[in-house]
């Protein structure tokens, strides 16, 4: 997107931009470190990480406790118990150019007062692209390994890390009584090949990169998946020593090959700036070859007392940075331009490439994005274009390089009706800003034959039908089933099955690959297990754009029985203004939601999709909220850790009796509900003289 430069910013537009990008960085990181799954390139993060600690120093009124420049990482997992880092996990600053690195270097020479002609030593080190783990020793026995979680408090992955071939489960005679042993985890290229080879043979989800094969196997409650993949570890770092067994980082590094962890043998000490790029370049030169993936070299200051002097700065060292690797980039020709239909019906332009080598990757797809992009970069067919991979994610077209375009060459017309014979037309629904949406959809949701699937998915999953042994591979199984009679199209298909079944003469399930007589007897129990169902999950299961779990919960509260719902959709969808009004007015519901029901049940296909579908199944009426109660009608926010119930149940708790359930504190805020460690939200409630209870004192009120 393009950014205003900072200095032309008002206050009021740094203010917003600010907020923007810390929402969207916070939900990278959550992708990135808790779901093992980044949707952008490091090289991106970066490009916003940069931007925002910009917006920071030209207005330092926006930097808080709150700011994500004074963070690192994500929270840690639920699923994981915690561990507390007796010395926090910090992060590393970036150096993007060898100006960069010169200002470091000055930097530390500056704040050391440190004469130019003196020595100055610094490790240059591979930084791993994996991730990072502490290794707790007490009298030289590993007690507990975790991950760096937020930086102060991680997962204890324990039991995983103990099935890592590489990592010492004693340390020798001499060692420290308390030695804290931090590096990499990580996955050589071939294993995680070899990984994703396995995975796609037995129809599991296959890695983006070896990072991320990394963490899923880490982070495995089952601790002999873990043992199964080849993981690896470097030691580079520590934190807690009892005593320390080398004054500078290479002899630390060097006691820690001692105690038998495995050490990068690139580390080289450099005096100064000049060396350092020397080293860089060598690494970078190497990269290829390595076998493991880096990001880019890693510079510490050598002498401990000096780092120590040095000290810190918000999330990081002042005597390291990351000197991170650009982007790898090559030329080569667009021969087409391919459209894939998304799971929304988004309609995403694909570059076809004449394949390149991108560092060291044979390339021939790219993202275009979205038809703004192809516009904006006037990206034609027959164009020769900068293809750019940054480490992970799909590679991006970059750029045209015009004064190679062939004559004749056409502006590309992006198509204005879906891929599918349908044809139906696409929209660009408009965004949150009242702006024209940048994604181009196909609205003919079950109607469309791209989205069916994907629909079909969404309707058996654990938080709508949650049909038991009927999940994704078994839908697909089912949805392209060379027995015509034995298909699942559409919802209704799932509770026809059994019966069409049965009248199958000659081709049976109990019969195909993977099924057996008890299996099929099991699925179709599990399928009429779920012929009852909740209202609020009977809406959510449909699958209609917008509408996600809380917004059913609120919209089948609402309208209460099927029959109530299914008429104001009806209503909606020929433009009854009355019916649209009355589901505006309902708190917690957008003009988004009523639009994208409307849209859906004008679908004749949909319409009667869902009614076939409640045919065959009996949608109990949702529970009125109670209005008899202490929090009725009440918000509600739950901060800080809460110790008698989860956050869940907390808030399915409150929400029975009435009162909504907020994520953030402001003015219309009744209760705020405080447990151990609650931070700013608690100082927010105090500030607005809002009601401020203990977790007892809630559940008093609330009747124990
Ligand atoms: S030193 C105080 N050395 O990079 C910081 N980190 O952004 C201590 N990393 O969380 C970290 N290779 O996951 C260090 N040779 C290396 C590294 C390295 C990879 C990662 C590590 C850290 C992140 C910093």
């Amino acid at each position: 997107m393009a950014r205003l430069p900072i200095d032309k910013l008002t206050p009021l537009e740094a203010q917003a931009e600010h907020a923007a990008l810390g929402e969207e960085i916070a939900g990278h990181d959550q992708r990135y470190y808790a779901d093992d799954a980044p949707s952008i390139s490091d090289a991106d993060y970066d490009a916003l990480r940069r931007r925002y600690e910009a917006l920071e120093t030209a207005f330092p009124h926006l930097k808080s406790a709150e700011s994500l420049t004074q963070k690192v990482g994500a929270a840690p997992s639920a699923k994981f118990g915690k561990i507390r880092h007796a010395v926090p996990m910090l992060s590393l600053a970036n150096a993007f150019s060898s100006d960069d690195v010169a200002d470091f270097v000055a930097r530390i020479r500056r704040f050391l007062d440190w004469p130019v002609d003196t020595a100055l030593f610094f490790t240059a080190e591979p930084k791993i692209d994996g991730l990072s783990c502490s290794l707790r020793y007490e009298k030289g026995v590993l007690v507990h390994a975790a991950t760096r979680g937020d930086g102060f408090e991680g997962e204890d992955v324990t039991a995983n890390v103990r099935t890592i071939a590489g990592i010492p489960h004693h340390l020798p005679a001499g060692a420290p009584d308390v030695a804290e042993v931090r590096g990499e985890i990580y996955l050589s290229h071939a294993d995680f090949a070899a990984i994703n080879a396995r995975q796609a043979e037995a129809g599991e989800k296959v890695f983006a990169n070896p990072r991320n094969a990394a963490a899923g196997s880490l982070r495995q409650l089952d601790a002999r998946i873990t043992a199964a993949r080849p993981l690896k570890f470097f030691a580079y770092a520590w934190g807690e020593m009892s005593a320390m067994p080398a004054l500078t980082q290479s002899g630390m590094v060097a006691a820690f090959r001692i105690w038998g962890f495995p050490t990068n043998d690139r580390m080289a000490l450099c005096d100064g700036a000049a060396a350092l790029l020397a080293h860089y370049q060598a690494i970078e030169a190497e990269r290829a070859s390595l076998g493991y993936d880096i990001d880019g070299v890693v510079y510490k200051v050598d002498d401990l007392a000096l780092q120590a002097r040095l000290g810190f700065v918000a999330r990081s060292p002042r005597w390291a940075i990351a000197h991170k690797f650009a982007a790898e980039k090559a030329m080569t020709v667009l021969e087409g331009i391919d459209i894939q239909v998304g799971r929304t019906g988004a309609h995403t332009p694909v570059a076809k490439l004449k394949p390149v080598t991108v560092g060291g990757v044979v390339v021939s797809n790219a993202t275009l994005h979205n038809q703004d992009e192809i516009a904006k970069k006037d990206i034609r067919i027959g164009d020769t274009v900068v293809v750019q991979r940054a480490g992970d994610v799909i590679p991006q077209v970059v750029e045209v390089v015009l004064d190679k375009r062939p004559a004749g060459a056409e502006p590309y017309n992006f198509p204005h009706v879906c891929r599918c014979e349908l044809k139906t037309p696409l929209v660009r629904e408009e965004t949150a800003a009242g702006e024209e949406g940048a994604v181009a959809r196909c609205t003919g949701e079950f109607a469309c034959p791209y989205q069916r699937i994907e629909h079909l998915r969404h309707f058996v999953s654990r938080r709508a039908f949650d049909i038991e042994g009927l999940g994704e591979k078994q839908i697909e199984i089912f949805f392209n089933c060379p027995v015509e009679t034995l298909r699942i199209r559409e919802p209704a298909d799932i509770f026809t099955l059994e019966a069409r079944n049965k009248a199958s003469s000659v081709q049976k399930i109990e019969n195909f690959e993977g099924f057996g007589a008890i299996s099929v007897a099991n699925l179709f129990a599990a399928i009429n297990a779920r012929r009852v169902i909740a209202l609020e999950r009977f809406i959510y299961a449909l699958g209609v754009r917008h509408v996600g779990e809380t917004t059913a919960k609120v919209l089948a509260r609402a309208y209460g029985s099927w029959d109530a719902f299914r008429d104001a959709c009806g209503r909606i969808a020929v433009g009854d203004g009355d019916a649209v009004a009355e589901m505006d007015a309902l708190d917690q519901i957008g003009e988004a939601v009523v639009t994208a029901l409307g849209r859906f049940f004008a679908e004749p296909h949909n319409a009667s999709m869902v009614a076939r579908l409640a045919a065959e199944v009996r949608v109990v009426d949702a529970e009125k909220p109670k209005a008899d109660t202490a929090v009725a009608g009440k918000t509600v926010v739950f901060t800080g850790s809460l110790e008698k119930m989860t956050r869940d149940e907390a808030k399915a708790r409150a929400e029975s009796l009435g009162a909504k359930v907020a994520g953030s504190v402001s003015k219309k805020t009744d209760i705020v509900v405080a447990g151990p460690g609650a931070g700013s939200k608690l100082d927010k409630a105090r500030d607005l003289g809002v009601a401020v209870l203990t977790e007892d004192e809630w559940l008093t009120l609330i009747g124990g």
